[in-house]
């Protein structure tokens, strides 16, 4: 039976495990990476673990997400992640060269490799052929230290493309159309891979705008074939070494199959607040638009800004509207910089930021009070952008570039012929803001200012566990609700007890209060509790609050697993309508804990105020037991060095 590219790649990389879908598998990780934010934390597991060099072929650190340095703390963060980058083996990417997923596909990627990174959005990896993967700081901290990273092997969704996209119809309406269909919870426990005729007119960086959405659809990754496409976007980067070919076999299986014909796309919008919630632009109509920003992991490849640049040539931008730019790398601004885009962008009345996540992650750009405003982003949850009120509308950068002229959302088919870009023969090449590590680690000297906090690390799981509900929350709660990551917290991912101050208090101001009081308790949530990014500060806040266990309808992937390596118990009700027994306060009681963890696959929860009780599944593999009694990933990876 022939293999799919995903089923190729795990093949290749497969320490443990067996490759039905479903079943937990292990594989080897031939690159990390981390951002800023995630990546103090990361680093500092790292330290613990206790190895002295990374065993990666390549792990590269990038300062991408806190860039403003409003107060000292961003700048600790920095040092902190230079010097610890220098001394232990890893590339260290400067504040100011770029967002970490477009930098890498430019610089470092490579087909057929495996990639985990500290950031939701690695999977834009997977646009140049990588099985690409985000996770947990510390499963990247393992992953650096030569150890497996554990999965559930995923089955394959195959993602045909037929025809060719209209003019005007974009990359992120290929991804919004998937997103329509599967919605956000269609990708979970699958890889998705592209495939059909309709991927050879995709460039590397459209193929990467798909991949990098994939993980608003929950997938553990996408993929698209390594082929002469990718071959000449390495080329053009100095890298055609790097490349190989990479092709499903002609009688590869998948799990499931989804059709979409790409010249049927028209320009469309995923409205306020999910990226699910997906509509054509000619169906929204035009309401008026405060701001536009244009950027992100997702959009802000050389090509983007280039039809951006190219829309906005020679007119204004509206009165009504502010329009931000933010190249994705140093890369592309140089680019722009040197063929004239940029003045063309300034000209029109654009406002240049930094090469970097900005407005994406909340640093700046906060809209005004109910503004509308259009993103080339990813996320459109609300509160993301801000501003609570701010109505956030995924577009591609051709609709936002056409909406900042008019001031209100436009169908870019109305401003006639659309700008035809050549992918460059040669990307301009210039790793100067890449610092390479000590040749010797043993000499540097690690900084640590007065932002770097230690982190909590959980106790092995006692014979008892009891404690209240201390808060219950609806559906699709976001690690943004749990650990909210705004300006003003941004700078304090290095210091845990600091942010746990302000866990879940999106969903209830007195929750971290009520859970200190109580010395910690439970967590009662809906489905898909956990969706969003992969910051594993939304397990670490709750940790350090004392909480022991999440009881939820279902749980998005990567929370439940950075719950997993922080050692609190990820439960979900066996019956869904004991969600509706349990009150806030409620006293819950798992007896007999090490005993029904270790052997049933799930645990029997006496609710002691309402004299019931409930049985909770357990999903678990035997690895992730032994996390769990053990109380973590980092007292497991100790106890089993
Ligand atoms: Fe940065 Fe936003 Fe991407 S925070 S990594 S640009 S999702």
């Amino acid at each position: 039976m022939g293999l799919n590219i995903a089923q190729k790649i795990i093949k290749n990389h497969l320490v443990t495990g067996e490759m039905t879908a479903g079943s937990e598998i292990s594989i080897r990780i031939d690159q990390t990476l981390t951002q800023d934010s995630t990546g103090t934390m990361a680093y500092l597991q790292f330290e613990a673990v206790g190895i002295p060099r990374v065993k990666t072929k390549k792990s590269v650190a990038y300062i991408d997400h806190n860039t403003l340095q409003a107060g000292f703390e961003n700048a600790d963060d920095h040092k902190y992640i230079q010097t610890v980058a220098e001394k232990y083996g890893v590339y260290f990417s400067k504040p100011g060269n770029g967002i970490c997923h477009q930098v890498h596909l430019e610089r470092f990627g490579v087909p057929g490799m495996t990639l985990l990174g500290s950031d939701s959005h690695t999977p834009t990896g997977g646009g140049i052929g990588m099985l690409a993967i985000g996770a947990g700081g510390l499963d990247v901290a393992v992953a650096m230290g030569g150890g497996p990273y554990y999965l559930t092997m995923p089955r394959v969704c195959k993602v045909e493309l037929k025809g060719k996209l209209n003019s005007w119809s974009a990359a992120k309406d290929i991804i919004l159309e998937v997103l329509r269909v599967l919605s956000v919870k269609g990708g979970i426990g699958k890889v998705i891979e592209y495939a059909g005729e309709g991927i050879r007119t995709l460039t590397v960086p459209e193929r990467a705008t798909i991949t990098n959405m994939g993980a608003e659809l929950g997938a553990t990754t996408s993929i698209f074939p390594s082929d002469e496409v990718t071959l000449q976007f390495l080329r053009a980067q100095g890298r055609e070494n790097d490349w190989v070919e990479l092709l499903p076999d002609s009688d590869a299986v998948y799990d499931e199959h989804v059709v979409i014909d790409l010249a049927t796309l028209e320009p469309m919008a995923a409205m306020p607040h999910s990226p699910d919630n997906v509509e054509r632009i000619s169906a929204i109509g035009n309401i008026k638009v405060d701001q536009v920003a244009i950027g992100s992991c997702t959009n802000s490849s050389y090509m983007d800004m280039m039809k951006v640049a190219a829309i906005l040539k020679g007119r204004t931008v509206a009165q009504n509207v502010s329009l931000v730019i933010a190249p994705g790398s140093k890369q592309v601004l140089t680019m722009l910089a040197q063929n004239g885009a940029l003045a063309d962008m300034v000209a029109a009345g654009a406002r240049i930021l930094e090469s970097a996540c900005g407005p994406c992650i909340g640093m700046g750009q906060a809209p005004c009070t109910d503004a509308v405003s259009l993103r080339t982003f990813n996320r459109n949850f609300e509160g993301r952008s801000g501003t609570t009120s701010a109505k956030v509308y995924l577009v591609s950068p051709e609709v936002a570039a056409a909406s900042a002229l008019t001031g209100v959302l436009t169908d870019p088919r109305q401003l006639g012929e659309a700008p035809k870009i050549e992918m460059p023969k040669e990307f301009v090449i210039n790793d100067n803001l890449v610092v390479a590590p000590a040749p010797e680690g043993n000499t540097v000297e690690v900084v640590r200012g007065p932002n770097i906090k230690p982190f909590p690390v959980n106790r092995p799981l006692g014979e008892e566990v009891t404690g209240k509900a201390l808060i219950k929350v609806g559906d699709n709660i976001t690690t943004d609700h749990i650990m909210p990551s705004n300006a003003k917290l941004l700078p304090f991912r290095s210091n845990v007890p600091y942010l746990a101050e302000f866990c879940l208090t999106p969903c209830d101001q007195e929750f971290p209060a009520r859970a200190k009081a109580n010395g910690g308790g439970f967590i009662i949530g809906g489905s898909n509790y956990g969706q969003g990014s992969s910051r594993e500060h939304a397990a670490l806040a709750p940790l350090q609050l004392g909480i022991k266990g999440v009881i939820a309808k279902s749980f998005a992937r990567i929370h439940m697993a950075n719950l997993i390596n922080s050692g609190i118990l990820p439960m979900t009700f066996e019956n869904e309508t004991d969600y509706d027994s349990i009150d806030m306060n409620d006293e819950l009681l798992i007896e007999d804990a090490i005993e029904q963890v270790k052997e049933a696959g799930a645990v029997i929860v006496k609710n002691l105020t309402k004299q019931s009780e409930f049985s909770a599944k357990l999903s678990l593999s035997d690895r992730q037991v032994q996390m769990i009694l053990a109380g973590g990933l980092l007292n497991y990876t100790k106890v089993s060095n």
